[in-house]
This record gives C-alpha cells, sequence and structure tokens, in this order.
C-alpha cells in the first residue's frame, strides 16, 4: 500500500520538473521515477489523445495489447465505445501532455459477473521497464476492490511475459491455454485504507495534471513571444540595411 509520505515525496519530484523547458532531457532520480507516478482518471474529454495513445502503439503491440492487430479504424471504433460512466480509464502524461500509458478497468455487465472486472493497458516503448504498467495494474486493483469487484481478469497472450509478470507479481492465477493465457486476481473487499489512497492518489494526480497544463501553456506563449520579438528585430534589420 502507498504511504501518504511517498505520495508527497513523489508529487514534490514530479512538481519541481514542471517549469523546466520541455526540450531538456528528463534527469529525475529514477527511482522516484520508477515507483510513484501521478496516475489520472481519463474522462471523455480526452478520447482524442486515448486515440492518439494507442495509434502510437507498433503492430506487434497492438496485437499484444487487443489480441488481434488492430488497424487504425478499429482502435477509433474501440475508443468511441468506451463507456466512461461505468469503466475506468487510468491514464500517465508526461510533461509535453503526451498519454504515455492507458490502462482500461471494464466492468462486467453480465448479471452473474457483475463482481468481475477485466483489465488491459499499454504503455508507450520510450515509457517501458520504469514500472508504468505495474502501477496501472495496482492503480486499477485498488480501484475495483473499492467498487466491489471480487475477481480481476487479464485475458494477454502467452508470449507476453511483461504482462504476465505484472499479474503474477500481483498474486495473480495465470492459466495458459496455447498461445493465450487468462490471469485470475482475487481481491481482497475495501478498506479504509484502499478509499483513503485511492482518494490521495486521484487529487495528488488532478493536481499534477493542472501543473503540467500550466507549464504547457507557459512554454507555448514564451514561444509566441520569442517568434513576435524575432520578427519585430527582422524587419526593423531590414529597414535599416
Ligand atoms: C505490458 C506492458 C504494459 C508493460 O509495461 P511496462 O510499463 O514496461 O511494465 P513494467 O515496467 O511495470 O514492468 C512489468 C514487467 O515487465 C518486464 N519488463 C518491462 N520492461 C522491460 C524491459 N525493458 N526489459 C526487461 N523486462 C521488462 C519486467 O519483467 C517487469 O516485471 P518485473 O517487475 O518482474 O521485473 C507494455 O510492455 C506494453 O504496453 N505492451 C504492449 C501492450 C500489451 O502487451 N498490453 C498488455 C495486454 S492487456
Amino acid at each position: 500500500m502507498i504511504s501518504a509520505r511517498k505520495l508527497i515525496k513523489a508529487s514534490y519530484y514530479a512538481g519541481k520538473d514542471f517549469f523546466r523547458p520541455p526540450q531538456v532531457r528528463d534527469v529525475r532520480s529514477p527511482a522516484v521515477a520508477a515507483v510513484m507516478v501521478p496516475i489520472r482518471s481519463l474522462g471523455p474529454s480526452e478520447t482524442g489523445r486515448i486515440v492518439q495513445h494507442l495509434l502510437n502503439l507498433a503492430p506487434a503491440d497492438r496485437y499484444l495489447r487487443f489480441g488481434y492487430a488492430a488497424n487504425d479504424e478499429q482502435i477509433e471504433r474501440y475508443v468511441s465505445g468506451l463507456n466512461f460512466e461505468r469503466d475506468e480509464i487510468f491514464g500517465i502524461y508526461n510533461r509535453r501532455l503526451e498519454l504515455i500509458a492507458v490502462a482500461h478497468l471494464a466492468f462486467a455487465v453480465e448479471a452473474d459477473f457483475t463482481s468481475c472486472a477485466e483489465f488491459g493497458v499499454s504503455v508507450l516503448v520510450h515509457a517501458r521497464g520504469r514500472g508504468y504498467g505495474m502501477r496501472l495494474f495496482d492503480r486499477a486493483v485498488m480501484h475495483a476492490r473499492n467498487e466491489g469487484v471480487h475477481m480481476m481478469f487479464i485475458h494477454a497472450l502467452s508470449e507476453n511475459t511483461n504482462m504476465l509478470n505484472i499479474a503474477r507479481g500481483a498474486g495473480a492465477i495465470v492459466e495458459r491455454d496455447g498461445p493465450e493465457s487468462d490471469a485470475y486476481l482475487r481481491l481482497p473487499p475495501a478498506d479504509l485504507d484502499s478509499r483513503m489512497t485511492e482518494m490521495v492518489e486521484e487529487g495528488v494526480a488532478q493536481t499534477d495534471y493542472r501543473l503540467k497544463v500550466q507549464a504547457h501553456q507557459f512554454w507555448s506563449f514564451l514561444r509566441m513571444m520569442q517568434d513576435v520579438r524575432r520578427g519585430m528585430r527582422d524587419a526593423r534589420d531590414r529597414t535599416s540595411s
């Protein structure tokens, strides 16, 4: 479980970076970047960014994510069919407001399986191996518990060792059926800790996102001012020559 101390430390490190120019390489402490990252619940206004995230996946990753080689049109259809009221879509943004990781927690609609949910996730290639996949999984587990889900389900190709490692690491039972595998994770009931942690995490993530938006606007404004100044200087140089 994540302690308040870790959350505060994470938001401190995240905040420190906001007003650094986007072109400078990220040199944040890898230990902090790897474990703590603000994960936000996404809404319908972000469907464009979700589409863009999924379109950025290479064909092999689309195959791993959806279980078939999804083309652009199928991805667009999948996103337009997302039910933000019923399901939960989580995302991780970088400082350029690029959605680098997205997870979909889909709640079962069948009457007999209302206490079940399915998890799907994707992380852009350049952001992999930092624990984002695992953190999204933990976030989804916490939310699922708080929503009364008893069983979380992950369908993955048997070759998808990264995804299966995440599920196994959380204690899921993995059943292999040839090229495909199903992982089942039994969830403990919600408690005060899971409810409070989710509330605090969501609050930190919302603040993080607002700061990123402000920083993005600040750098856009600065660039625009530099362009205007450059234009004026060029015009002055032309008239004086
Ligand atoms: C599966 C996926 C989401 C993992 O994302 P990630 O952020 O890289 O995952 P994590 O950093 O949390 O690592 C999870 C596991 O993947 C493995 N892994 C991730 N990156 C790795 C790398 N560069 N080298 C070696 N192993 C790596 C590790 O084994 C790790 O398990 P560990 O904790 O036992 O070491 C990502 O690879 C992905 O988007 N794949 C394409 C879509 C997909 O397969 N979705 C899952 C189907 S629902």
